[in-house]
Order: C-alpha cells, then sequence, then structure tokens
C-alpha cells in the first residue's frame, strides 16, 4: 500500500482517482481549494468505497500552504496532480489568472518534491496540446502545435517544466493526456458539477434532457466529417480514473522506461457531436432540444487519439462505451437534480 497525494481531488477526475485509487487499496490524501466543487463529494467519495481518507482545503498557487501540505502528509510515495483551471474560453479572458493557478501551483509542487526528495507524479494533460493533428489517430509522437487558448499553454509549458526539473533533479513523471472525459460513476454519487451554464457538451446535453437548460446549440455541420459535426474522442471518466492507479503504480514498482513518459489517454475511437447526442437519445429514451448553430470559436474538426502506447505499455485499456458515459452521465443528471 503506498500513499498517493491526489491535487484537485474533489474535482471531477480527482474524485474518480481517489475512488480507484482506495478500491486498489492505496492510501490517499486529497487536497483541494473547493474552487469548482464541494466539500460534499468527500463525503461521497466515502460513501462508495467505505473508507476514510486525509483532506486539506488548500490553495496550492500559495506557496505557504504547499509547504504545508508536506509538512502535514508525512511519509508520501508520490503525487497525481489534477488541480488547475480547465475552462478554455475563460482562460483567454483571464490569462494571467490561469497561468498564476496552472502553473504557479506546478511549480511550488515540483520544489516541495525536490525539497523533500519525493519522486513519482502523474501530470494532467490534454490532447489540446496536439491542436488540429495533421494525421490521425493522434500519437503521441504527434507535434506539440501552438496553443490555441492560454488553458492549452498551461498544459504545454506545464510538460516543458516537469521535463526540465527532471533533468536538474531527476524526478520520475508521467504525462496523461487526456482526450474527453466524460460520464460519471456507475453509484451516480459522483460525476462532473459544471458552476453554471455548462461549456462542454456531455454535461450541455444531460441538463437540457432534464430541464435546467432550453436547448442544446450544436456548433456547426459544415466540418470535413462525415455529417459535418466535429469528432472529438470521448473516453469514460472511470477509465481514466483507472489508467491513473496503473500509472502510479507503474512509477512506485520503477517499472518505467524513462524518467519521463508520456501516454494518450482516449477510448481510440472518434465521435461526431451528432453521435453524442443519438447514443444520448438511445440511453435515455428521450428526445433532445437541439439545433445547428454557427461553429464556435477554436474548435478543431477531429481529434481521436491512438491509444497503442497506453494500450502495450500500461497495459491499460478503455473498458466502457460511449453508451455507458451517457447512461452514467444522465444517471448523475437525474440524481443531483432530485436532491436540489
Ligand atoms: N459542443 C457543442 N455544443 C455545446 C458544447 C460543445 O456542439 O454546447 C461541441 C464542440 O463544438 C465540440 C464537441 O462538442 O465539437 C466537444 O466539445 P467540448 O467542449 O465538450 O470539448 P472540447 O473537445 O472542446 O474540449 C475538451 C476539454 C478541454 C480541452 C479540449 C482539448 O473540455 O479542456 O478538449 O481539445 F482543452
Amino acid at each position: 500500500m503506498a500513499k498517493i497525494i491526489v491535487t484537485g481531488g474533489l474535482g471531477f477526475i480527482g474524485s474518480h482517482t481517489v475512488v480507484e485509487l482506495q478500491n486498489a487499496g492505496h492510501d490517499v490524501l486529497v487536497v483541494d481549494d473547493l474552487s469548482n466543487t464541494t466539500i460534499e463529494v468527500f463525503e461521497r467519495i466515502k460513501s462508495i468505497t467505505n473508507k476514510d481518507f486525509e483532506f486539506y482545503q488548500l490553495d496550492l498557487k500559495k506557496k505557504d500552504d504547499v509547504k504545508s501540505l508536506f509538512a502535514k502528509a508525512g511519509k508520501v510515495d508520490g503525487v497525481i496532480h489534477f488541480a488547475a483551471y480547465k475552462a478554455v474560453g475563460q482562460s483567454v479572458n483571464s490569462p494571467l489568472e490561469y497561468y498564476e493557478n496552472n502553473l504557479g501551483s506546478l511549480v511550488y509542487l515540483l520544489q516541495e518534491m525536490r525539497d523533500n526528495k519525493l519522486d513519482n507524479l502523474i501530470f494532467s494533460s490534454s490532447c489540446t496540446v496536439y491542436g488540429q493533428a495533421e494525421d490521425l489517430p493522434i500519437t503521441e509522437h504527434s507535434p506539440v502545435q501552438s496553443a490555441l487558448s492560454p488553458y492549452g499553454n498551461t498544459k504545454q509549458v506545464g510538460e516543458e517544466i516537469i521535463l526540465d526539473a527532471i533533468a536538474a533533479h531527476n524526478f520520475n513523471t508521467i504525462s496523461l493526456r487526456y482526450f474527453n472525459p466524460v460520464g460519471a460513476h456507475p453509484s451516480a454519487k459522483i460525476g462532473e458539477l459544471p458552476l453554471g451554464v455548462p461549456l462542454n457538451l456531455v454535461p450541455y446535453i444531460t441538463q437540457t434532457a432534464v430541464g435546467l437548460r432550453e436547448q442544446l446549440s450544436v456548433f456547426g455541420d459544415t466540418y470535413d466529417t462525415h455529417d459535418g459535426t466535429c469528432i472529438r474522442d470521448y473516453i469514460h471518466v472511470v477509465d481514466v480514473a483507472k489508467a491513473h492507479v496503473i500509472a502510479v503504480e507503474r512509477l512506485l514498482a520503477k517499472a518505467n522506461e524513462d524518467n519521463y513518459e508520456v501516454f494518450n489517454l482516449g477510448s481510440g475511437k472518434g465521435s461526431t457531436v451528432l453521435e453524442v447526442i443519438h447514443a444520448f437519445e438511445k440511453v435515455s429514451g428521450k428526445n433532445l432540444n437541439y439545433k445547428i448553430v454557427e461553429r464556435r470559436e477554436g474548435d478543431v474538426t477531429a481529434a481521436f487519439a491512438d491509444t497503442t502506447k497506453a494500450n502495450e505499455t500500461l497495459g491499460w485499456k478503455a473498458e466502457k462505451s460511449l453508451d455507458d458515459a451517457v447512461a452514467d452521465a444522465w444517471r448523475w443528471e437525474q440524481k443531483i437534480r432530485e436532491e436540489v
């Protein structure tokens, strides 16, 4: 059993990862500033796993908070760093806050890891680093392209900061580049909790179906795809969570081949926006009110992962389908609306 710090552990992907870490027998310490989630998630996680864990509300863009985290933590074996702002549009309006939060916290974390002689970091990266890739599916060798938003740039620069830190201080790190994580825990006890109007497709679909939004806008149907809508690789959040457990265990076992490794986390399958809508309509039995509107600025036509490296090297593979993901997202949406 290892002790793992999970930053942003009450967020969407973080909370599902805490569950899988506990299921795998690890001891978890969670830190979250609660800027984009609520403290109830702490109890909800425990109600799934029936196991307690340490939680600290700290702000990792404050160096003193990061220091106090390591002072409290005692002996730790690894860190999974989720804590970050993630709204693409908001990052365009508040770039400095994005750089401060996403990169400041990473630098402080790396400094403390170095000073505490702590190795083994898993970093949340994103397929956004590839931009519109020339070749599909996207392998880890696809070139990183100029970021389309400050948010995307924080992921690119984050990876560069880690590479420089590794060169100087000999850390072992795995960056996981997520495609589009969606869905919720099958228990419907944890899931995505967007504050305000959702920006992402699946929560917008479920909020429309539950009556919270009037209509889903489909951003463009004139893309060069089989039905004209954009293609993405939607991956169930529980599959993403399980990949983190495998990745951290790889570092703990010193089974990594290099001190910096990168893996794509996707299902390997591209789905159009209309296919996601139809999958939702099929599993929910509801007709969705949607309308085709103008393209959204910054959207790439198509992105889906080549997952061969994660399949072969990590022995990880997405097990759940798009239908599973939208069914679980729908069950979660209905459950939280009953509660409020
Ligand atoms: N879409 C709609 N209507 C909506 C919301 C989304 O048609 O109301 C479409 C988008 O145009 C896109 C697809 O649904 O074609 C998926 O959009 P999301 O916003 O759900 O996801 P993105 O692929 O744009 O963004 C995700 C993550 C980002 C990350 C990015 C990398 O949310 O954090 O992938 O490409 F940066």
